[in-house]
């Protein structure tokens, strides 16, 4: 099984997914790191050079490529990923997903003046219109954890009951059949 952790920009993926990966044993890879490893070059430069619409064909092609992989995996993505093309359908078939909530304007305090993100050069109207019609791909998720207030720690210890809890589900329906 692979789980993946969906969500806006600063909800916390990375560092949450790293640690949830960590406690339970499974191998964590992050979609934007992967990204710039096989093309060697930065995220911030492909927006510049070649637009949003490349950065996107390459981030579909890396997404495939990563849920081929072996199992017992942990993806943080990155926050336009699954509300491009029919990336939701691609990842809804293949991963278990939550959804790291946080309101837009904790969101927006933590990747403000954040350069490595090239969409906060967009400004707080535009981003927060942008969180807005995000809204209803992220709650197509499996699950919905909600960051607000809590510790990265606190973030990981409810992922991992979401997980754990799902993983004795399945095995109890898989008993009863
Ligand atoms: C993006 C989010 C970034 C990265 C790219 C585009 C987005 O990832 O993939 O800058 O469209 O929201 P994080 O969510 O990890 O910042």
């Amino acid at each position: 099984m692979k789980v993946a952790l969906i969500g806006f920009m600063g909800c916390g993926k990375s560092s949450v997914g790293r640690r949830v990966a960590e406690e339970a044993g499974w191998e964590f890879l992050d979609l934007d790191e992967e990204i710039e490893k096989t093309t060697g070059r930065k995220i911030r430069e492909i927006f510049e050079t070649d637009g949003e619409g490349e950065f996107r064909k390459i981030e579909r092609k890396v997404l495939k490529d990563v849920l081929n992989r072996k199992d017992n995996l942990v993806i943080s993505l990155g926050g336009g990923t699954p509300t491009w093309g029919d990336n939701i359908n691609l990842l809804k078939k293949r991963a278990l997903l939550i959804y790291l909530y946080a309101p837009f304007d904790v969101l927006w305090e933590r990747i403000k003046d954040d350069t490595s993100r090239p969409l906060t050069s967009l400004g707080e109207n535009k981003v927060r219109n942008l969180f807005e019609v995000r809204k209803s791909f992220y709650e197509e998720a499996d699950f919905v954890v909600d960051t607000s207030d809590k510790s990265v720690e606190g973030v990981v210890k409810e992922v991992l009951a979401v997980l754990e809890n799902f993983i004795s589900s399945k095995r109890n329906n898989n008993e009863g059949e």
